[in-house]
C-alpha cells in the first residue's frame, strides 16, 4: 500500500512501513523503517527535527540554520552541501562538482521494468519518487517496488540527463537508509573457493565498513546479503533488517556511523572501474537493491526473504515445482570417463531411484583435461559415440531426465573458438593476460560474443533431449580495458540479455548456476536459475557452515546439496553417507559419488536416503526453514523445515565429547497444545567405525584396519538407535523429549545414540491422531 499525504509518503508491506519525509528545503529523508503503520496519523511524531545546527556543521542554505544534511536522514546523498558522510550518489560535469537534488513529485505506477536488469515480479505496487536537481535539468527517479506478501521493498534508482553536456556517474547506489543506532550487530557472509558463505558478526561501531566485490562477480569473498540486528535479536525474537542486491556484477555495500550514531546502510553496483557517461537525454538505471525488517528475529528475516525468492525472484513455472534428485558424474570421474562408464553410472542411479542424470565437465572436443577445448561445444564422439541424444535416450530408457554441464563464458586457448576468434576474450591487448583454470574469459560486454554465448547454448540443448543445464562460470576477470567506462557492468548486463533469451526459449528447461561452486550466487543468477550449487566443497561439516549462511538469506528450493563419497575430496575428512544425506537433504538433493565402488550396504543406505527424501520433498525444498544457533557459537545446531503437514528437526554435532550432556529434541513454531510424534531417521552405522571394540563382541580377533572387517562392513553396519514418541508442542518447543543416551566410551546397542564428531541426526514430528482414549 502507498499512500501520500501532504509531505509524507507511506510505502507499506503487509507488516513493514517506510515513511519518508519532504523537509522544509524539499529534501527527501528516510524517517521510518520498521513495523506497519496504518495510516500517517501521527506521523509527523517520528520525525526528528533541529532546534539549529551545532558547531562546525553548516546549513543547508541562509534560511535554515536548523538543517544541516549532515544530520537529515537522506534517502540520497551528495557532496558539497554539507553532508559528510560518504555519498550515495557521486557525479561529476567538467563545470560542475556539486549536484544537490530536491522533491519533484511521487506517482504511483501500474508496472514498471528495470532497463537491463532483473526485476522480481509479482510485485504489489510500485511508487516513483523523482528528485531534480535544484539549478540543472537532470533527475533523479528512486523506485519502490513492494513485495507486501513478504514484507520486502526493491529500490532502484535512474538518473535522467536532460541537459546538453554530458554528466558522469562515478558512484550510484540503489539503496540508503538511515538509520540511528541501537547497539546493532552486522552479519556479512565471507568466504572463498570450497569454503563459501561463512558467517561473520561484528558490533557496528563509528567509521565506515565495506563489503565489496571487485572480482567481476558477485563472488564469494562476500555475497551481497548482509543483515543487521538489534543487541538483543535472537532467531526468533527482537529488531532485525535483512538486505540484498539483485546484481551479479561487482558490488559495494556499506554501513558507516558518525559520531552521533546515525548510521547510513548503502547498496549498490561497486564504484570501482565505472564512470558512467550519461548524455543527453540519455539515462542510467541501477539494479534493485531489497530489503526487510522484522521485529520477530533472524528467522522471521530469512522467511520473507525465502519467500520473495521463491515467490518473486524464479521464475514462476518453477514455484513449488519438485525438483528431482540428481546425479552428477564429476567428482566420479572429472573429466576420464568413456561412453560405458557413463552407462554404468547411469543404470545404478536409476537403481538408486535417482531422477536425473546430469553428465558434467569433458563431454565435448578435446576436453580431456583443463587445457584445452573449453568454448567448441561439439560432442567428442570418441569418448560418447552415441552423442548427447544417445545418451539423453539412454537417460530416458532408465526413467531418468538428461542433464548436461557447460560453462558458456570461457575459452581455452587451445580450441577452435580462441584460433578463430582471440579478439573475442577479454584483453587489454598490452599487457600479457592472467590465466584461471588454463581459461580465459569471452567478453560479454561485446554483441558478436553474446550472440555467439548465446547460439552454443542454444545449438547444444536444442541438439538432444536435455532438462537440465548446470551453467559454470571458473575463473574471475582480469585483464580489461575499461574503453566505455562500465566494462564490468556492461560485462553483467550482456551474460543478463543472453540468459533473458535462452529462459524464454527453454523455459522448462532447469538451469543450475554454478561459479566453482558459490563464486556467483546471488539474486541477478537467481532470476534466471532456479536453482544454484553451493561449493564445490561437497565435506558435509563444512557444508553445515556453507549453508548455514546460505540460508539465511536464500531458500533451501535453491540450494544444490550432494552427497559425495565417505572421504571428502577436498577436506580428506570420514564421514559416512547418513550424516551426509543427513545434510544434504535440505535443499535440493544429489549424489556425485562413484557408483560403481558402492558396496551392497552403501547401496541400500543411499536407497533408504532416496526414498526418504522422496516421501519429504516438499517439506525439504518448500519448507519454512528455522535454525537456533550459530555453527560457531556452539557444540551443535539445529535446523527445521516444517509444511502443514510435517516437521523435520536435523541436530549436528560439531565434536564428540567424553562427557554428553542430556539431549532434548527441541523444535520450533508448532502448536502448543497438540500431541506430536516424532521418530528419527533409521541409520546405518559402518562396523568400521568401532575400530578395535569390534573384538569385543567377536568370536575371532578381527585386525580393525584389516580385509576381514572391510569385506563384512560392506554386508553388514549397526542399526542407529530409535527415538521416537509422542509430546506436546508446548514441550517440544521448550524442553522437549529426552533422546537416547549419547555414546561415551561403554557398550553400545540399539539404545545408545551414536552420533560422533560432526556426525547428524534427522527426526520426523507430525501430528499425532490416534485416538488416546481407544
Ligand atoms: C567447477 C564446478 C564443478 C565441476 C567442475 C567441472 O569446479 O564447480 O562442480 O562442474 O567445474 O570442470
Amino acid at each position: 500500500m502507498i499512500k501520500i499525504e501532504n509531505s509524507l509518503i507511506l510505502i507499506s508491506t503487509n507488516n513493514t512501513s517506510l515513511i519518508l519525509n519532504v523537509d522544509e528545503v524539499k529534501k527527501v529523508n528516510i524517517v521510518y523503517y520498521a513495523n506497519k503503520i496504518e495510516s500517517l496519523l501521527g506521523a509527523k511524531s517520528l520525525i526528528r527535527t533541529y532546534p539549529y545546527i551545532e558547531g562546525c556543521e553548516v546549513s543547508y542554505d541562509k534560511n535554515h540554520n536548523n538543517i544541516s544534511l549532515n544530520r537529515q536522514k537522506n534517502i540520497v546523498s551528495t557532496v558539497g552541501k554539507g553532508d559528510n558522510f560518504s555519498p550515495s550518489l557521486s557525479l561529476k560535469r567538467d563545470d560542475c562538482s556539486v549536484f544537490d537534488f530536491i522533491y519533484d513529485s511521487f506517482t504511483i505506477l501500474n508496472e514498471y521494468k528495470l532497463d537491463s536488469l532483473p526485476t522480481p515480479h509479482d510485485y504489489s505496487e510500485v511508487g516513483k519518487l523523482t528528485l531534480k536537481e535544484t539549478k540543472l535539468n537532470i533527475l533523479l527517479n528512486i523506485y519502490f517496488f513492494v513485495y507486501a506478501d513478504c514484507d520486502v521493498i526493491g529500490v532502484s534508482e535512474e538518473l535522467i540527463n536532460n541537459e546538453e553536456k554530458d554528466i558522469l556517474i562515478n558512484k550510484i547506489s540503489s539503496l540508503q537508509l538511515p538509520l540511528v543506532n541501537e547497539d546493532y550487530e552486522l552479519i556479512t557472509t565471507f568466504g572463498c573457493w570450497a569454503g563459501e558463505l561463512n558467517v561473520q558478526k561484528e558490533k557496528v561501531t563509528r567509521g565506515k565498513k565495506v563489503i565489496e566485490s571487485l572480482c567481476g562477480y558477485s563472488s564469494n569473498r562476500h555475497n551481497p546479503s548482509f543483515l543487521i540486528r538489534e543487541g538483543n535479536c535472537s532467531f526468533n525474537s527482537g529488531n532485525v533488517y535483512g538486505f540484498n542486491l539483485v546484481y551479479s556484477g561487482n558490488f559495494e555495500n556499506s554501513i558507516e556511523m558518525d559520531a552521533f550514531e546515525n548510521i547510513r546502510i548503502q547498496l549498490g553496483i561497486s564504484s570501482y572501474e565505472f564512470n558512467k557517461v550519461v548524455k543527453q537525454k540519455e539515462s542510467f538505471t541501477s539494479p534493485m537493491a531489497v530489503m526487510t525488517y522484522t521485529d520477530s528475529g533472524i528467522n522471521s528475516m530469512s522467511f520473507n526473504f525465502h519467500r520473495f525468492v521463491n515467490q518473486h525472484v524464479i521464475e514462476k513455472q518453477f514455484y513449488k515445482r519438485n525438483r528431482e534428485i540428481v546425479y552428477n558424474n564429476w567428482e566420479a570421474t572429472s573429466f576420464n570417463f568413456t561412453e560405458s562408464k557413463i552407462h554404468s553410472l547411469m543404470k545404478k542411479a536409476s537403481k538408486l531411484g535417482v531422477e536425473l542424470f546430469v553428465l558434467d565437465d569433458g563431454w565435448f572436443s578435446t576436453r580431456n583435461n583443463d587445457t584445452s577445448g573449453l568454448g567448441d561445444w561439439n560432442i567428442n564422439t570418441k569418448k560418447l559415440p552415441s552423442g548427447l541424444k544417445g545418451l539423453s535416450d539412454y537417460a530416458k530408457k532408465l526413467n531418468m531426465k538428461f542433464g548436461l554441464w557447460m560453462e558458456p563464458e570461457m575459452v581455452n586457448e587451445d580450441s577452435e573458438l580462441y584460433r578463430n576468434h582471440p579478439d573475442y576474450v577479454i584483453s587489454d591487448n598490452i599487457h600479457e593476460k592472467s590465466y584461471g583454470r588454463n581459461q580465459l574469459v569471452l567478453d560479454l560486454s561485446k554483441k558478436e560474443v553474446q550472440d555467439y554465448v548465446y547460439k552454443s547454448v542454444f545449438d547444444t540443448l536444442k541438439s538432444a533431449d536435455i532438462s537440465y543445464l548446470k551453467w559454470d562460470c571458473n575463473r574471475n576477470i582480469t585483464d580489461y580495458l575499461n574503453k566505455s567506462g562500465t566494462f564490468f557492468f556492461d560485462y553483467i548486463t550482456g551474460l543478463y540479455s543472453v540468459l533473458e533469451k535462452l529462459r524464454k526459449d527453454f523455459p522448462d528447461v532447469l538451469f543450475e548456476n554454478c561459479a566453482s561452486g558459490g563464486n556467483r550466487f546471488d539474486l541477478g543468477m537467481l532470476s534466471y536459475f532456479a536453482q544454484s550449487w553451493q561449493s564445490d566443497d561437497t565435506d558435509s561439516y563444512q557444508r553445515i557452515y556453507i549453508q548455514e549462511g546460505a540460508g539465511l538469506f536464500y531458500p533451501l528450493s535453491t540450494l544444490s546439496n550432494h552427497v559425495a563419497c565417505k572421504v571428502s575430496n577436498q577436506m580428506l575428512r570420514y564421514t559416512y553417507f547418513d550424516t551426509k544425506f543427513n545434510v544434504a537433504c535440505f535443499g535440493v538433493l544429489g549424489y556425485e559419488l562413484d557408483l560403481d565402488d558402492l558396496s551392497k550396504l552403501d547401496i541400500e543406505n543411499i536407497k533408504a536416503q532416496i526414498a526418504y527424501y522422496k516421501e519429504h520433498r516438499d517439506v525439504f525444498q518448500w519448507g519454512r526453514f528455522y535454525t537456533d544457533s550459530f555453527i560457531s557459537d556452539r557444540l551443535e545446531k539445529i535446523v527445521q523445515v516444517k509444511n502443514e503437514s510435517e516437521t523435520i528437526v536435523a541436530r549436528y554435532q560439531t565434536i564428540q565429547k567424553p562427557f554428553p550432556k542430556e539431549a532434548h529434541l527441541k523444535a520450533f513454531d508448532l502448536d502448543k497444545n497438540k500431541l506430536y510424534e516424532y521418530t528419527s531417521r533409521k541409520e546405518m552405522i559402518p562396523l568400521k567405525k568401532f575400530g578395535g571394540l569390534i573384538n569385543y563382541v567377536s568370536p575371532i580377533h578381527i585386525n580393525p584396519e584389516g580385509s576381514i572387517i572391510t569385506v563384512i562392513s560392506k554386508y553388514k553396519g549397526m542399526d542407529s538407535e530409535v527415538d521416537s514418541g509422542i509430546c506436546y508442542g508446548s514441550s517440544l518447543m521448550s524442553t522437549g523429549p529426552v533422546l537416547s543416551q549419547e555414546w561415551s566410551g561403554v557398550g553400545y546397542d540399539e539404545r545408545v545414540r551414536f552420533v560422533s564428531d560432526f556426525g547428524a541426526r534427522i527426526y520426523l514430528i507430525k501430528e499425532y491422531t490416534n485416538d488416546l482414549h481407544k
